[in-house]
């Protein structure tokens, strides 16, 4: 069982919300103790997620949690926007896809960066992906 110790919620409507969401992130992780190692995968996962969220789902927002378990702490982020959706989520998270102009490396990065990720997106409803990684 998880429980929510804390909980704190950004906006993502600009390119300085995506820089907020990058601090913010950096000083939760500092706070809970992870190493430097894990606090810069967070970190750059966290971007990601948050870009996607500005670009594609035309803005959100990041739910940035606290969380225990049994027998660790963790930090979960969710993000989330009422954009246009993901119709292939498989084909979203396959390294190389992209839409835009991008690498389409980001939510298949941020995947690998987590240990928790959940992807789940309606078309015309919009998107939201969880991510956590426990101490
Ligand atoms: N929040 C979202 N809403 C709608 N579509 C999304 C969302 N996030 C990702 N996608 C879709 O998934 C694709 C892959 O995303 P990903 O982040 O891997 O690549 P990218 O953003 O295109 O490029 P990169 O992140 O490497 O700059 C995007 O091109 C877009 O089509
Ligand atoms: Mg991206």
């Amino acid at each position: 069982m998880v429980t929510v110790e804390t909980t704190e919620n950004v906006p993502i409507a600009t390119d300085d919300d995506i820089v907020r969401v990058r601090q913010r992130v950096r000083d939760a992780a500092v706070g809970l103790g992870f190493s430097l190692v894990d606090q810069t995968k967070l970190v750059t996962a966290a971007s990601e997620l948050a870009r996607n969220t500005l670009v594609y789902g035309l803005g959100g927002s990041m739910r940035l949690e606290t969380v225990l378990n049994d027998r660790r702490r963790g930090l979960r982020l969710t993000f989330e926007d009422q954009g246009p959706g993901i119709a292939d989520t498989t084909l979203a998270l396959t390294d190389g896809y992209t839409t835009g102009n991008g690498l389409g490396l980001g939510l298949s990065g941020a995947r690998r960066l987590s240990q928790d990720f959940e992807l789940s997106s309606k078309p015309g409803e919009g998107t939201r992906v969880t991510m956590a990684r426990w101490k």
